[in-house]
Formats: structure tokens, sequence, C-alpha cells
């Protein structure tokens, strides 16, 4: 066997690799383009250089993949500890291999170009048998000159891929470990002299400068028109009356580059990025990023297509998101041209993390180690992955600031790359681990350009923005309202502190999507794998799930996102535009709803220029019962991606909102248990399949890990309500488990007026555990239920997360109402509720003040026992949860814990009212 198979244990970063240049495919009369699309592949549970050489891989396989998703080698999901024993810069023990061999019909061209847009993690390449290259950096782009060793016709193009190497040191991310040629590969048959690369700058006021290494020509079109011709190594021009870039005007001028028979077209926009006192101005204007964090992760793992990447951006359009962070390396090439087209905002992320040397202990001891960042082995590396990320993608004009990585600590390797960057470009430079969590101090603030943070309270992140040291330069959230499970309560909190200080830049939600893996009957994590070290559902933490179903968290998202604010004083709808380039041409719905039927529509065409408000005169007739105004605003003509139905923001209004009479039609009745609560409750037959309790459990959210151990040693999960005295009419309670004293103390009070049964609910918390998650009434009823109610909805809703919902009436079905999380927990409950009605047994709730409700096909206890949503069982029963108060939801799994304001009152009281109606 010919050749060095040993560089990726010795820390090499590339062997015989082109010089990195930016992205392009280029066309003419003397290129070829071959993508190798279709290979053979073996996989070997262990890399050995003789066996990888020569095997005769005989199972077909489709690039791009993932081998693990294809059952080679398991699936891990590890968060911040690496996979594998830490033994910079060698990695000991198995390394999976997957060898996969394809062939190359020679084209006519002189230069072939093999080209790998990203393989994880390092892979040696082999051509007829010849060891051609060797390289690093899963997330980058690396090219081969093969030309060398095309001695045949149809020429065997092998490529050994090894999980492991040094470089797995600097791809410790926060994801399933996969590996595989996850990304295109494909051979450019080039002319021997061609233009390898070249950037171009465009800047808002139309000045343009193109430097090349070839003397090439460059023609510039404003749509069809050709509106500037240049040529040579540096070229400029300055283009009249330009139409700058913006995330709002994503404006693009095709540019054709032409150099010895070969064309590249580029699409580029006229933007300018800079910094001034402390705030970071795109086209001079403090733009915010209303930001995403995305891996690239799909259905098919790290594998994407081009509709993949578009699917996103629809949705990130759809829900006003104008800017990603590319956590953490550089995503597709394709996925920045796209950004381009269609105006995102990009922060991206160089492929460089080494969280699991940073912290001690698995994140016990936060005082940062900085072993990878000062280690003089990983030096290049550092270099390598940020220098290879901008030379790939210095061209797009969605770029607007770079990234060197994530959670690796701060050292030598840092300040080195982050020099040898600004010596290339002006954008600014953004990285979060410099600043140490255990200290509270920042370094690196000489090549840093922004200050950054991840997961601060809301308050802080006003300290920071307000306080004169700290306030020197704009601050971002790469990282904030975790949204793992039912979460992002605190979303509208940080951008009251964001859009009050032109100094603070936006924030980036940690997560875009679930990062998951199908089985047979549902959707995977960390764990179900048989792993021996996981990190379980950590992974589950997106806006949408892998398959891009939206929840609930988006929708709060994209509330708080919008680019307008509603207001109305009766006379008048008040839109505020905040968009801070465009003028925009809208319409404004407005539905007039009583007791939720629709009692005028109309629909009124708007201008307004960035940042003014214009006033739509409207006058809503009211009287009497729950009247609301709908207001939607929608583009005056569709826009590109969003679709017809697509709508900026939604505000409902609350015009009238009186007590609802009940109208009883049948007698009630109804039996008190021994623990003091309603056993049955009759119109003819008992409704109940679970009778009344006094309840204060919810099924944990994913925000509560940190306290619902706590919670259940406290007697959370074997609480019963016990009795202290009773009379026909009033029972004195308290809520109890073993071990543990008192948790609620209540009093229960029952009357019957004309058929209306009366509870009168009053109770206090006996502070012993961390807080109460709710409070209030729970019952079960036979069968499914059409539930019609009035209160917050459609979708589900807390106190800290219902900015997007509208108060009105709503109906569902409740054995539909399906959990919307891979891993169960409270769900589909919904504030300000004021009316319920169960029309399949007839019965219907009011409150002397507006309530909590929910009515699910599962318990509270079967939403928490089960670790999967494709475990659940229904019952057949209806779940009816009427709380006097209720916790809300924050985001504690990641970020701060529960703000106090958000916590359910530790004393309260409510009247509920029940009575048997006539459907209606
Ligand atoms: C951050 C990290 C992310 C992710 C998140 C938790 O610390 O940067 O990659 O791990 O925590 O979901
Ligand atoms: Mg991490």
């Amino acid at each position: 066997m010919k050749g060095n198979f040993a560089y990726h244990e010795n820390a090499a970063v590339k062997v015989n690799a082109e010089k990195n240049r930016c992205y392009y495919i280029p066309h003419g009369e003397k290129n070829s383009f071959a993508l190798l699309e279709n290979w053979k592949f073996e996989y070997f549970e262990d890399f050995d250089a003789s066996a990888a050489v020569a095997a005769k891989p005989e199972t077909d396989i489709k690039v791009p993949c993932c081998q693990e998703m294809l059952g080679y080698g398991k699936n891990q999901y590890t968060n911040v500890r690496y996979p594998f024993p830490y033994t910079p810069p060698r990695v000991y023990g198995k390394n999976p291999c997957g060898v996969y061999v394809t062939y190359y019909r020679k084209s006519e061209s002189e230069k072939h170009y093999v080209v790998f847009e990203g393989v994880d993690s390092a892979y040696y390449l082999l051509v007829n048998g010849e060891l051609a290259g060797f390289a690093t950096v899963s997330h980058n782009t690396s090219e081969f000159d093969i030309s060398q060793y095309l001695t045949k016709k149809d020429n065997e193009i092998r490529v050994i891929v090894l999980k492991y190497n040094s470089a797995s040191y600097l791809e410790d991310q926060d994801k399933f470990r996969m590996s595989g040629i996850f990304r295109r590969a494909y051979v450019l048959g080039r002319p021997a002299d061609h233009l390898h690369d070249y950037k171009i700058s465009a800047e808002a006021d139309g000045k343009l400068v193109i430097t090349a290494d070839a003397d090439a020509e460059y023609e510039l079109y404003d749509g069809g028109k050709r509106i500037a011709s240049l040529r040579g190594k540096k070229a400029s021009a300055e283009i009249k009356a330009v139409r700058p870039w913006s995330d709002e005007e994503p404006n693009l001028y095709k540019l054709v580059i032409k150099y010895n028979g070969e064309e590249i077209e580029e699409e580029i926009g006229f933007r300018t990025v800079e910094i001034k006192d402390k705030t970071y101005l795109l086209n001079g204007k403090s733009v915010k990023f209303r930001g995403v964090n995305r891996h690239s992760f799909t259905e098919n793992g790290y594998a994407e297509t081009e509709d993949d990447m578009l699917r996103d951006i629809r949705l990130f359009k759809r829900n006003n998101i104008n800017a990603v962070r590319t956590s953490h390396y550089p995503p597709a090439p394709e996925f920045l041209r796209l950004c381009d087209r269609y105006g995102i905002l990009v922060l991206e992320e160089a492929d460089i993390e080494s969280h699991g040397c940073v912290y001690k202990n698995n994140c016990a001891d936060m005082s940062t180690v900085n072993d990878i960042a000062e280690n003089p082995v990983f030096a290049d590396h550092f270099v390598e992955r940020v220098i290879g990320m901008y030379e790939r993608d210095k061209n797009r004009a969605s770029v607007v600031m770079w990234s060197l990585g994530n959670e690796s600590g701060w050292g030598e390797n840092f300040v080195k790359t982050a020099k040898a960057l600004k010596k290339l470009d002006t954008r600014p430079v953004h990285y979060e681990n410099s600043y140490n969590h255990a200290t509270r101090e920042y370094s690196g603030m000489d090549v840093l350009d922004v200050r950054s943070r991840m997961y601060p309270w809301v308050s802080e992140t006003e300290e920071i923005v307000t306080s004169a040291t700290l306030g020197d330069r704009p601050f971002v959230l790469c990282e904030y309202t975790h949204a793992m499970g039912n979460s992002s309560g605190d979303v509208k909190d940080y951008w009251d502190v964001i859009r009050a200080h032109d100094n603070f830049a936006g924030a980036f939600v940690w997560e875009w999507c679930d990062e998951t893996i199908a089985g047979e009957k549902g959707d995977l994590y960390g764990g179900d794998f048989g792993e021996k070290m996981h990190d379980g559902n950590f992974c589950v933490d997106g806006l949408v799930t892998t398959d891009r179903k939206e929840k609930s968290s988006l929708k709060e998202v994209k509330k708080v996102y919008s680019p307008f604010e509603m207001s109305y004083d009766g006379k008048s709808v008040k839109v505020k535009s905040r968009f801070f380039y465009r003028a925009f041409n809208g319409l404004l719905n407005i539905t007039l709803k009583k007791d939720g039927t629709a009692a005028d529509k109309s629909r009124m065409p708007f201008t307004v220029k960035a940042g003014e408000t214009v006033e739509i005169p409207y006058k809503a007739n009211v009287s009497g019962g729950y009247a609301v105004l709908v207001c939607e605003i929608l583009p005056a003509e569709e826009e590109p991606l969003t679709g017809k139905d697509f709508v900026y923001d939604a505000q409902g209004f609350t015009l009238c909102d009186e007590p609802i009479a009940l109208s009883p039609e049948k007698e009630i009745s109804f039996e008190i248990g021994k623990d003091g609560n309603i056993a049955s409750l009759c119109a003819g037959e008992n409704i109940l399949a679970e009778g009344f309790k006094v309840d204060i459990f919810r099924a944990y959210l994913d925000n509560e890990r940190a306290v619902s151990g706590e919670m259940t040693e406290s007697g959370y999960l074997r609480c019963e309500n016990i009795v202290r005295s009773k009379t026909d009419n009033k029972v004195i309670g308290f809520v109890g488990a073993q071990a543990v004293g008192p948790i609620v103390e209540y009093t229960l009070g029952y009357a019957v007026k004309d058929n209306v049964l009366h509870i009168k609910f009053d109770y206090e918390y006996m502070p012993k555990i961390q807080y109460l998650l709710r409070c209030g009434l729970s019952f079960a009823v036979k069968g499914a239920q059409n539930v019609t109610f009035l209160g917050n909805g459609r979708g589900e809703s807390y106190k800290d997360k219902c900015n997007y919902a509208i108060k009105d009436y709503y109906s569902y079905n409740s054995a539909e109402e399906e959990c919307p999380y891979t891993k169960p927990q409270e769900y589909g409950s919904h504030n300000r509720t004021s009316y319920v009605k169960l029309s399949s047994c007839g019965l219907s709730i009011t409150a002397d003040k507006e309530f909590l409700f929910s009515a699910l096909p599962y318990s509270a206890l079967e939403l928490c026992e089960k670790k999967h949503d494709f475990e659940l069982v229904k019952d057949g029963n209806t779940y009816i949860h009427l709380d006097a108060d209720h916790s809300g939801v924050g985001s504690a799994s990641c970020g701060p814990a529960l703000a106090d304001k958000y916590k359910a009152e530790r004393k309260g009281s409510i009247e509920f009212k029940l009575c048997f109606e006539k459907n209606k």
C-alpha cells in the first residue's frame, strides 16, 4: 500500500488541496461538470488503511448522505461531551470508516478538479489507487486537482471517510454525531489557464470593486440591461442610483465574469455594513437581527437538498425571521445564495467548537479551560476553518457578520485567526465564548467587534447595553429563548429591551429545528439508539419539528418579530412600521366579531413608509356580549416565497367582555366524595370518568428540568386532597403528600342556584417547593368532547406566551388535540378563558374572572410518564383543567429560571359556575 495514511492522527489540516476560493460553478466550451451521485459503499467498524484501500464495495449508495442514517454505525447524540476519550490531538479507539467508490468518465477539459462541499469528518482521496489528497473541516469545501491521476477513460475515485481524526476536537457541536459525504461532490473540468478566485465588494452607495487573480472581464446587469463593463485584476466602478440590498429589499444585480472561455454568473448585492457610535449599521440604519440559529439538519440528517433549504427560508419569511446564525459551522454554499435572493441576514459561523474540553464535569464547573484554543498544534486548523469560510462566502451580500465559532473558550489560536480575518475583510467579527461565565469577564475585545452572550436574564441584557464600559460596542444575543418543548415564554421581554436600544443589534433563538431521527413509530432522540453516552432529548429544542411542523413557540416568535405594531383607539387602527428601509403597501383586514360571529368585515389598502405610522379610520359598533376587533396585515401583492395567504401580523382588540350568563337546560345534581370533591355530576346520568380534585400538577415541561426533581421530592406526584373539615356546602382541606407538610391549603364552597352549581375555590400555597405550577380544579369526563371556549387561542397560550393569541370563541374536538411535543409534557392550555362548553356531555363552565383551561385526551400523569409522543395512550376520556392560576413556561431548560412575575400567585380565589346548557 502506497501513501501516508496517518494524516488524520497527526493533526494534518489538508494535503494536496487547492487554495481556498469563492464558491462558483463555471461554464464554457472547455468546461464540464460531473455530479458524483452514485457510489458503491462499504462500511468498516474500525479504520484499517490496507482494508480500506483494498475494499471492493458492492452496495449502492446515493451521495449526499449520512452513513448512520442508512444503518452503518450507530447514531449517537451528545451535546457537550466528546464521543471519544480526550487525548488531543489523537483520537484513540475504534474509528468508524466508510469507503466510497465511484467512476469519473474523463471529459475533454484540460484540467479536472474534484470538489467536496462537505464530508464528515476527515477523508483520504484516492484516484485509480493513488493517494491524491486528504482533508479535514467537515462543513467546508475542499478541492483537489486530480488531472495527473486520470490515466484511463473511466477513473476510480475512492474516498475513505473517517468519523474521527485530530480535527474532531474542533467539531464538538451539540448534534447527532454522523459521518459521510453529506454534501455535493462533483468533478469540474476546466481550461488549464483559468480564473481561480475573485472578491466582489459592492457598497450601498454604488461603489463596486472587483479583485481577481486573472485578467478577467466583468459585465454588470440590472435585469436584462447591461449597466457596466469592466476588466482587469482590479476593476472598479461607481454605479449610479443603485438599489441597495437589505433583508427587506433584497435587490440583486447579475455579474457575468469571463475569462479564457469560461463564464461565471454571480448575483451581487450592494450593501454597507459598519459599526458607528456603538451601533451596528446596515446601509446606515441600525437594523435588528430577528434571528434564529439553524443547524443544517433535516429528515436525512446533515444531508439537505436545495428544496430543504428553501423550505426553511420560506418558513423564515412567513414567520418574520430576518436573520440566521449558521450554528455552528458554514451551511451548504447554496443556502447563502438563497439568503441573498430572499433577504436573510446571515451571521456565518466557522466550523469550530471544542465544548467538551471547555468546562469541567460536563459543565458542572463553568470556569473556562482553554486547552484547545491555546494549543499550538491546532493553530493552523483554526485559521483554515475561519479563513476557509471567509474565502468561500466572501462575495455573499447576505453574510453581514462573521463568527469565529462556538463554545471553545478563548486563546491565542482565536487571536491569530481573528487578526488574519480582519486583514482580509471589514465585516464585523463575532464570538461569544470569549465571555467567561465563571469570572464574568470578556476577553478578546481588541479583535472582536461585538459583544455577544447566550441565555442571560433579560435584566442582564439591559445592564449590558446601558453600562458605560460594556455598552462600548453593539450587543447581540447569539442564543436566547431556548425553544425546547413548550417554551419561549420570554421572547417579548427580550425584545422590549432590544427595541429600546440602538446598540442592541438583535437576538437569535436557540434553535430553529428539532434534531430527531424518524423511527418506525415516531421521532427518536438521544438514548433511543442504545448509546452508552447521550444527552437525551436536549436535541429536541426547535421552533419547528425535524419535518418542519410549526410549534406554538414559533407563533410567539412571529408575533414579537412582526415588522408592525398595531393599536386601536375606537376611531382608527394605527399601524406603525418597524421596517428600516421599505415603504410598505399593505392591506388591513378588519373583522369585528361579536360572540364568535363576524359582524362586520372590511379590507383597506394602506401605505406606510419605513419607521412611520399610518392611521386607518374604523368605527366599531359594539353593544354588549363579547366583541373583538381582529386586525390582520397582508401585503398588497403576493410576495416572493410567502404565498397568497400570508399574514404578517394579526392582533385582536377586545372591545367588550361582559360576563356570560349561563342558561341551564337541565337539572344539575352532584355528590361530594370522601375527599371533599365532586365525585359525580349528573344531568340524569353521571358524566364524570374521574371526580374533581384540587390540582397543582402539570406534566413537567422541559423547562422544569432543573426543578422537577425537587418538586417530585416535595410531593408533587404523590399528593392527595385531604379534608380537614367538611359540612354539606363547605370543605376545608389541603393538598398534601407523605413525608411533607401541606403544599396548598384550600376551601371549597358548593351551592346550587337555579340549576347552576357554584364552586367557590380559595387557596393559599405554603412555600415549601420551588413554585406552584398550577392551582385549580381538574376532572375527567367520559368520552371525547366537542369543545367550544371563549379564551386565548387558537393555539395554546400561557401567561408569558400569549402575545400571538387572540381572545375569541374557538372550537375543537378533544380527541384530536394531540400532544405536539416529541417528549410529552404540559400542552394545549388557554389562558384568559371565560367560558367553556363541552357539547358532547352538555356541561358549560364560566367563572367570576378569567381562568386557564384545557381539555385534552390525556391526563397530566400520562403526559409526564411517557418518553415519546407515540407512547401516549388515549383511554377515551377527556381531561379537563380549570385553573385559578397557572405558571408561565419561560425558557429555563437552558436559559434563566422562570421570572417571578410569571409564577402562579401564591394565594387566590375564584368562583366557577357549572351547568348543563342546551347546545347552541
Ligand atoms: C448552547 C450551545 C448550543 C446548544 C445549546 C443548548 O450552549 O451553543 O449549541 O448546545 O446551548 O441546546
Ligand atoms: Mg456546545
